[in-house]
């Protein structure tokens, strides 16, 4: 029955009195009619601050393209800032999902955040898409049928690049990263393939997360011998780090590498030239020549007064993309979340950063490429130009087993 039809036979006859009288089916049928709650719980405060906003921006952007509809019901958004505080990040999820009773979760982008709220979106079977969050233990021992994840696994950018930078950069290496989940899973992942190509960690250093003076590591990089740095730092922590290596005057000896978060266009116009040269790995660039993209980087660039998309945007667009083709397939119902599961395990699509589609295995996208990266001054401004890619790099999902 559809809408309409059933509006017209319930008469003036009220949803809960109907609902007694003609049984359970009614009721269903009823809330099925009331608009889709999405939680987002991200930083809209704090050092990655810019990246809440950007993934915003992105979802804003495709939901606005539908009308802010899908399947006949109207999309509603709760945003709640996690002010880069696991236990802010998991109060806002609890009031998410008990308060709002909100059908859909998604964000967040800290991994420390993420791993505090995974317990609560499993056992409350609430459908999660991780909009940023790396924390590779989510698509391995602690991986669940209720979380998506259409960013990446911290393991993702890193992993190719330890083989790359050996290789094609210097053997003798530096590894930096700030001091939680998301930076030692970086690294970890970073050594896998650079240590058997031959590489030498010279030394590590783990920062705290919103240091804003990196002074006595970089000391500790120039007494080191170290040929370059390997580093994953986002958001301000990016911008000083980026700013100050340069300031120190170690960008003529040592060469900067790391993972892409470090010269996003989030973070490029602040950190100006200091970050020509900066090598990275990410699975997005801006340039990347495919119809979708162009077309994202255009209704973006109009919607937010020039503003250039990086790859947190990317994020907000596939989860918006995802959360709209999933409820298309299963009519708008968000009642039966073993068929929204199945349905959003099935989405597949043309991303601005290529094929999108999920690992089955553990619910993480496959990244179509990741792109080697340097950063060059053309197209009239700073851009990570690709300069190598490796296809196909999907997290190895150790010790998941789904359905968990
Ligand atoms: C993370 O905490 O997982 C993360 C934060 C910023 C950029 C990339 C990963």
């Amino acid at each position: 029955m559809d809408k309409v039809t059933r509006r017209k036979f319930l008469g003036g006859a009220t949803l809960a009195a109907a609902g007694t009288a003609m049984g359970p089916w009614v009721l269903r049928a009823g809330a099925q009619s009331g608009p889709i709650k999405i939680g987002v719980v991200l930083p809209y405060s704090g050092v990655y601050a810019v990246l809440g906003e950007s993934i915003t921006q992105a979802m804003e952007l495709v939901f606005a393209r539908e009308g802010w509809t899908v399947a006949g019901r109207k999309i509603e958004l709760i945003k709640e800032d996690d002010e880069m505080q696991p236990p802010v990040g998991v109060r806002k999820t609890e009031k998410l999902i008990d308060s709002d009773k909100v059908d859909i979760l998604t964000g967040p982008v800290h991994s420390g955040i993420l791993m505090g709220m995974r317990d609560k979106v499993h056992n409350s079977k609430t459908i999660l898409i991780v909009s940023n969050a790396g924390a590779d233990a989510i698509s391995r021992e602690r991986c669940s049928k209720w979380i998506f994840r259409t960013s990446f696994s911290n393991w993702q950018p890193c992993q190719p690049m330890g083989d790359w930078v050996a290789k094609n950069v210097s053997k003798d290496v530096f590894l930096t990263a700030p001091n939680y989940q998301a930076g030692k899973d970086m690294m970890n992942a970073f050594k896998e393939t650079f240590v058997p190509a031959g590489g030498k960690v010279v030394a590590e250093d783990y920062p705290k997360l919103g240091e804003t003076d990196y002074a006595p590591y970089l000391t500790k990089i120039r007494q080191s011998g170290a040929k370059a740095v390997f580093a994953f730092y986002s958001g301000t922590d990016a911008v000083n780090f980026v700013k100050q290596f340069d300031q120190f005057g170690l960008k003529q000896s040592i060469k900067l590498t790391g993972a892409g978060f470090l010269t996003e266009p989030d973070v490029l116009p602040a950190q100006g030239k200091s970050a020509l040269g900066v090598i990275t790995g990410h699975f997005y660039t801006p340039l990347l020549d495919n119809a979708t993209n162009h077309r994202f980087v255009k209704e973006f660039r109009d919607k937010y007064f020039g503003k250039m998309p990086d790859g947190f945007a990317c994020q907000g667009y596939d989860t918006a993309e995802v959360i709209l083709r999933a409820l298309k397939a299963v009519n708008g119902n968000t009642q039966d979340k073993d068929k929204l599961v199945d349905a959003i395990t099935k989405v597949e699509f043309d991303s601005p950063r290529g094929r999108f589609r999920f690992d089955p295995k553990t619910h993480n996208v496959i990244q179509p490429f990741i792109y080697v990266r340097e950063v060059r001054e053309v197209y009239g401004g700073l851009n990570n130009v690709p300069i190598d890619k490796v296809a196909n790099v999907a997290d190895p999902g150790t010790g998941c087993t789904l359905p968990a």
